[in-house]
Formats: C-alpha cells, sequence, structure tokens
C-alpha cells in the first residue's frame, strides 16, 4: 500500500495540476472550452478538500488529545494471572486467531476501507514483549499506542473503566503467555481513513470520551448492582446493547434487544444459565456469532454473572424512571 503520507500529497498534486490547467489552460482546444474548465475547478476544490481533510485526520491520529499515563503495579501472583485469564476472554473477539487463548493476533482487516488494520498479537512473542507495564496498561485503558499515536477500534472507551487491580492482572496474564511469533500486518490508514478520522465519523480510541477515574472496585465485590455495572461496562455490553442497554442503535455492530424488560421476565438463575450455555429461558439458543456469550461465560463467575443480573434488573425503562424514583422490585 502506499503511505498515506504519499497518497495526500499526490491528491493535492493532482488537484494543483487541476487547479492550475483551470485557470491558465495551454493552447488545446479541449482544454480551453469553459466545460472542461469548470470541471476541473471542480476537480481541483474536491481534491484540495480531500487531501486536506485526511491531512487533519492523519495529524489528530498521530497527536491525540489524551496523554494519561497509567500507573500500574503488575503483581506475577497466582491469583492475579488467573483474574487476568479470565477477563482476557473479553479480548477473544478481536486478538485470536481461533477463537480462544492464547492472544496471538487476528487474522482478518477489521477495516478493509479505510486501510489496513488487525489486532495484534499480545503474546511475548510479539513486539509487546518490548513494550514496559505502563506502555501496554495505557494501550489498553487510553487506547494510546507506544507510539504515542492512538489505536483504533480498540475498545478503550469500556476498558477506562477497569479498576487498576483487573488492569494490572489483564496485563500479568498477557505477559504470562506461550511466546507465539506471528506478526500481523502494521496497522497503516489510507487517505479515506485520515479524512473520515477528520470529519469523526470514525472515533479514536484515544479521544472517544472524556477520561473517567478509574474503578477501584475490588473485583471480590459481592452481587452487587454497582458490581454489576462495573462489569456490564467493561465488557461492553452497550457496544451492541446500546446506551443503559436500552437497545442497539450502532449500525456497524450486531443489534441487541433491550435488555431491561427481558430480564423482567427472566429469573436470575435463568439469566446464569443462558450466559453459561446460550440456552434462554423459552429453549431458543442465542447465536454466538452475534452474541459473544461464550466468551462471557469464561470470563465471569456465577457470582458476577449474578451482579449483572441485578444491574440489569435496576435499570428502569427511561419514563417509568422518570415518573417515580424507585427501582425496579424482584432483585435477588
Ligand atoms: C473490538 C476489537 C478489539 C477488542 C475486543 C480488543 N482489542 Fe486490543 N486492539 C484492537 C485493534 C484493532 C488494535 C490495533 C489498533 C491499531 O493498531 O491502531 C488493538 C491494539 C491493542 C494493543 C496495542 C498492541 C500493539 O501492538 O499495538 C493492546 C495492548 C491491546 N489491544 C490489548 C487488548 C486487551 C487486553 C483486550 C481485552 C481486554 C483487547 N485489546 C480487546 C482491537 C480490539
Ligand atoms: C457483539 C454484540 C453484543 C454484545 C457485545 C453483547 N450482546 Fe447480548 N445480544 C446481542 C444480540 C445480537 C442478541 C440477540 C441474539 C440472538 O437473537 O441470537 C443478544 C441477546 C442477548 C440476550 C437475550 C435477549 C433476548 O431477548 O432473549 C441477553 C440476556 C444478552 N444479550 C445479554 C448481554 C450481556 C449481559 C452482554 C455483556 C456481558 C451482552 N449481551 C453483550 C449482541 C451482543
Amino acid at each position: 500500500m502506499i503511505p498515506v503520507e504519499l497518497q495526500i500529497g499526490l491528491i493535492l498534486a493532482a488537484a494543483g495540476g487541476a487547479g492550475y490547467l483551470a485557470w491558465r489552460p495551454p493552447r488545446l482546444r479541449v482544454l480551453r472550452s469553459g466545460g472542461v474548465r469548470i470541471g476541473l475547478g471542480l476537480v481541483a476544490l474536491l481534491g484540495l478538500a480531500l487531501g486536506t481533510l485526511a491531512g487533519i485526520g492523519l495529524y489528530r491520529f498521530h497527536h491525540p488529545a489524551t496523554g494519561s499515563r497509567v500507573n500500574t503495579m503488575v503483581s506475577t501472583s497466582e491469583a492475579s494471572i488467573t483474574r487476568g485469564e479470565r477477563l482476557a476472554h473479553l479480548c477473544i473477539t478481536c486478538h485470536a486467531s481461533d477463537g480462544r487463548l492464547p492472544l496471538d493476533g487476528g487474522t482478518t482487516n477489521i477495516t478493509p476501507g479505510i486501510g489496513r488494520l488487525y489486532a495484534p498479537n499480545l503474546t511475548p512473542g510479539s513486539t509487546l514483549a518490548r513494550w514496559t507495564d505502563e506502555e501496554i496498561a495505557r494501550a489498553i485503558r487510553a487506547g494510546v499506542h507506544r507510539s504515542g499515536r492512538s489505536l483504533l477500534i480498540m475498545p478503550s472507551h469500556d476498558y477506562r473503566y477497569l479498576s487498576d487491580r483487573d488492569l494490572a492482572s489483564i496485563v500479568a496474564f498477557l505477559r504470562s503467555q506461550p511466546a507465539v511469533p506471528r506478526d500481523v500486518p502494521a496497522t497503516a490508514l489510507n487517505l479515506i481513513g485520515a479524512a473520515v478520522i477528520a470529519t469523526g465519523v470514525f472515533p479514536l480510541s484515544a479521544e472517544e470520551a472524556p477520561p473517567v477515574p478509574p474503578s477501584t472496585l475490588d473485583p471480590a465485590a459481592p452481587a452487587t448492582p454497582e458490581y454489576g455495572q462495573y462489569l456490564v461496562r467493561i465488557a461492553g455490553c452497550g457496544t451492541c446493547h446500546g446506551d443503559d442497554l436500552q437497545g442497539g442503535t450502532d449500525e456497524f455492530v450486531p443489534t441487541g434487544p433491550p435488555l431491561p424488560p427481558v430480564l423482567t421476565h427472566w429469573r436470575v438463575d435463568e439469566f446464569v444459565r443462558a450466559l453459561r450455555t446460550g440456552k434462554r429461558p423459552s429453549g431458543r439458543l442465542l447465536d454466538p456469532k452475534l452474541m459473544p456469550w461464550r466468551d462471557y461465560a469464561a470470563a465471569f463467575t456465577d457470582e458476577e454473572l449474578r451482579a449483572m443480573y441485578a444491574y440489569i434488573r435496576s435499570l428502569a425503562a427511561p419514563v417509568a424512571r422518570e415518573q417515580k424514583n424507585t427501582p425496579v422490585s424482584g432483585t435477588p
């Protein structure tokens, strides 16, 4: 692929050339007609606009408005690595070659339209072995590459809620994986990708939302709605099920149904079973290609799934919530 800087240079040069021909056409009959000159002028303006947008997008990509440092105290204790291994199941969809650990890197270009983007190999067999713990933690929570550029697609808008302890556990687990020597192609934007970033339509992982104070929740918290909210956030259920889990609206991911109304008809053990086995109370199966329940089954304990249930049940429909401020009853 031609480097994006060169693509921008070429389009600006082409725009300049078209503009010059439109302004001072040489002694060539076809180029002197009014229609052709207007056409060339439009091509020049469009090229200039696209090239400028792409330049702005490329600048934002390399200089994201976040410099947050992330301090981590990575412990290599057995407990920490075990916890990290559970949570690493949340990364499988993108970072694993065959749907399970280790996280040896994705096999497809996630965004062919805007350039080349593969989820990297996160085992010590990759360049990650040369990153510090802080750099890895910052990539996860703040969406910033070691080089300072933004990451793309990496869901740091969910992971910025990770508690310090959980974040450190994930880093510890990544380091403990077998070293798989597998390189994925390097990330490269194209002209369109850079321009789309400038418009804000394609969000940068590093800038999607203002930073939130990292959670300090203890992973051993009981099945409270607060802990459930934490888990729902770091699992990214809202990506497909929408804000407050009231139904998905993002056309680029599978559309998940609104969850609070569904769960008013499910008991807590039915919810746990659905996420463990993919089987709804009605017997209808959850499609693992649309809803990655197998990863959740491996990531979360029964206690944690019960916490999620408690949280989702506490989310009344927005209208009802405005009318009366009482939480939905029936939380176990
Ligand atoms: C929706 C897909 C997706 C999920 C889920 C995801 N990532 Fe990523 N991640 C990416 C992509 C794509 C990149 C590369 C982005 C780039 O180069 O701009 C990336 C980059 C990274 C990097 C930087 C590595 C490098 O060499 O550049 C780290 C570290 C990382 N991810 C860790 C994680 C961890 C840990 C999880 C799970 C807790 C996770 N990711 C979940 C898509 C994902
Ligand atoms: C990648 C998108 C995606 C993510 C992330 C996701 N879901 Fe889903 N979910 C779906 C889709 C799509 C369906 C409908 C699946 C089907 O019909 O087979 C669904 C169905 C469900 C159902 C059954 C709803 C019903 O009407 O029967 C529950 C419960 C559920 N999801 C809970 C969750 C929870 C909890 C999380 C986070 C831990 C989550 N989902 C994350 C896409 C997603």
